[in-house]
């Protein structure tokens, strides 16, 4: 069997890397328009970090596994297609700021539909608004080459940083579909690993509304112990105890109820302003209201974390140099998209802070792309004085040492392993007086800072 994937990215790349490692029969093309992101799948040195994911690439891509440009060739000779393309938030017209843009996902359809030849199976594994496959199908169904097709929604549920292990060992495989025979054949492939009573079937709507449906609730918990710590900060009750005891009830859960500067990823904020767009399109405006406020709270929190900053910093941080330790979403990925980290710098830097920002995995030509884009408007303009800010006032550095030297705060913005085990009694020498710490993701010890004698604020707890 020969199957295929459109879209090389976070997605693409890991997943079909697993089907191709778990299944040495299957024959599996990733291909995509994007030349150096194929070069790099093909180099030393993987576009996508992920813990393990080197060894998996590595076992597959001699033997089953072919990363190429060559679109129309992989469909052609495919059996399958997954069409794991990005479908990010519209920014221009109907919709912009809300409604996922389909244009990637539409220009696959059309192509798979002009390419291919005898029966195709199509399979969305990009996350997509509900009913989207019909469009997918309506498309397909104008090849005028007597093709014909089985249109699946196979959604992906893994988290970047666990990628493999999540691939490996899913809590569920969810696919939808009309025919029971394309089903069988996809649940097959998966059955190659995963137990079959994982795998689950449904229509196709519940599959694709499934997918936003679970990025909502999993965001909308973060939303609501965010929401929680801040009312802890202003009362003395410590969110970490609080999510304690309320996650050891088994109906509630212990699992995402970390208090955070905020949630980020490329998917909680696009999928759940997309849900909103959709219940508004339906006429649902209570339930597009209530989903939008999980993204408010988020704004919320991520605005209130830099004015702390700033009101403890004596309301200035101008000319004061803040060492930022961490800039991706989250720990144990090189992503940065939607990262709580650009909108604090953001903030930070337009209060005339300078900032030493320290990442392990983001390289510096990212992070300054990164803040020009958080610091521009829909169009994509940036004003000159933000764009001399940061070139100003905006050092990249390669050790959280160095980004701490002579600082008069530190900001930890992503939850590095790294950063906890930091010679403290180091950093504080280094610092300026009061030496303080902003700790955006509960990560340091802060009795033991405290006792050092750095000035520590966490999320929700009160200083
Ligand atoms: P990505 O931007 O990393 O990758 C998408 C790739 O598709 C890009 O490399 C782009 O060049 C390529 N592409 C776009 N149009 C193409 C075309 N016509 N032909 C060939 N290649 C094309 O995106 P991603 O993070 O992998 O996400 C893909 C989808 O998966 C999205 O819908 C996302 O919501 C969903 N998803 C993402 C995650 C995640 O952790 N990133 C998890 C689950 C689901
Ligand atoms: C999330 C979902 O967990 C995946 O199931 C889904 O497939 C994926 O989105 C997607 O569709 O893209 P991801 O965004 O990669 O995965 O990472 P998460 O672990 O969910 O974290 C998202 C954000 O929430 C991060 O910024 C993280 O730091 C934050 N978070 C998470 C918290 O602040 N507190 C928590 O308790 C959990």
């Amino acid at each position: 069997m020969k199957i295929c994937c459109i879209g090389a990215g976070y997605v693409g790349g890991p997943t079909m890397a697993m089907i191709a490692k778990q299944c040495p029969d299957i024959s599996v093309h990733v291909v995509d328009l994007n030349q150096a992101r194929i070069d790099a799948w093909n180099s030393d040195s993987l576009p996508v970090y992920e813990p393990g994911l080197d060894a998996v690439v590595a076992e597959a891509l001699p033997r089953n596994l072919t990363f190429s440009t060559r679109v129309d060739e992989a469909i052609a000779e495919s059996d399958m297609i997954f069409i794991s393309v990005n479908t990010p938030t519209k920014t221009f017209g109907v919709g912009a700021g809300r409604a996922a843009n389909l244009e990637f996902i539409e220009k696959c359809a059309r192509q798979i539909a002009r390419v291919s030849t005898g029966h195709k199976i199509v399979v969305e594994k990009s996350t997509l608004p509900v009913r989207t496959a019909e469009a997918v199908k309506r498309i397909l169904s104008s090849a005028d080459n007597g093709a014909t097709f089985d249109v699946l929604s196979n959604p992906e549920f893994l988290a970047e940083g666990t990628a493999v292990d999540d691939l490996l060992n899913p809590d569920r495989v969810l696919i939808g579909g009309e025919s029971k025979q394309a089903i069988e054949t996809l649940v097959d492939i998966y059955a190659n690993w995963i137990p079959r009573e994982r795998i689950l079937t449904t229509n196709l709507w519940s599959s694709e509304l499934s997918k936003l449906t679970a990025n909502a609730f999993l965001a909308q918990r973060v939303s609501s112990i965010n929401a929680i710590s801040a009312l802890c900060e202003a009362t003395g009750a410590d969110v970490d105890e609080v999510a304690r005891a309320i996650g050891t009830d088994s109906r509630i859960g212990p699992k995402f109820l970390k208090a955070s500067v905020g949630f980020g990823g490329s998917c909680f904020q696009k999928d759940i302003l997309n849900l909103v767009y959709l219940c508004e399109h339906f006429g649902l405006r209570e339930v597009a209201q209530y989903w939008e406020q999980v993204v408010s709270m988020n704004d919320y929190q991520k605005r209130r974390f830099s004015e702390r900053i700033v009101r403890t910093m004596f309301n200035t941080v101008s000319d004061k140099k803040i060492g930022v330790l961490g800039f991706a979403f989250k720990k144990d990925t090189n992503d940065t998209r939607e990262s709580a980290a650009l909108y604090v710098c953001r903030d930070l830097i337009r209060e005339r802070a300078r900032l030493t920002i320290y990442d392990p995995r983001v390289p510096e030509t990212q992070i300054r792309h990164d803040l020009a884009v958080a610091c521009s408007d829909l169009q994509g303009q940036i004003s000159d004085i933000d764009r001399k800010l940061i070139e100003n006032n905006v050092t990249i550095v390669h050790d959280g040492y160095v980004a701490a030297e002579d600082a008069h705060a530190i900001a930890v913005l992503t939850e590095w392993d790294e950063f906890r085990s930091l010679d403290f009694d180091r950093v504080y020498a280094s610092m300026q007086r009061p030496a303080f710490v902003f700790d955006g993701r509960n990560l340091l010890d802060r009795d033991k800072l405290t006792k050092i004698g750095f000035e520590i604020h966490a999320i929700g707890k009160s200083s």
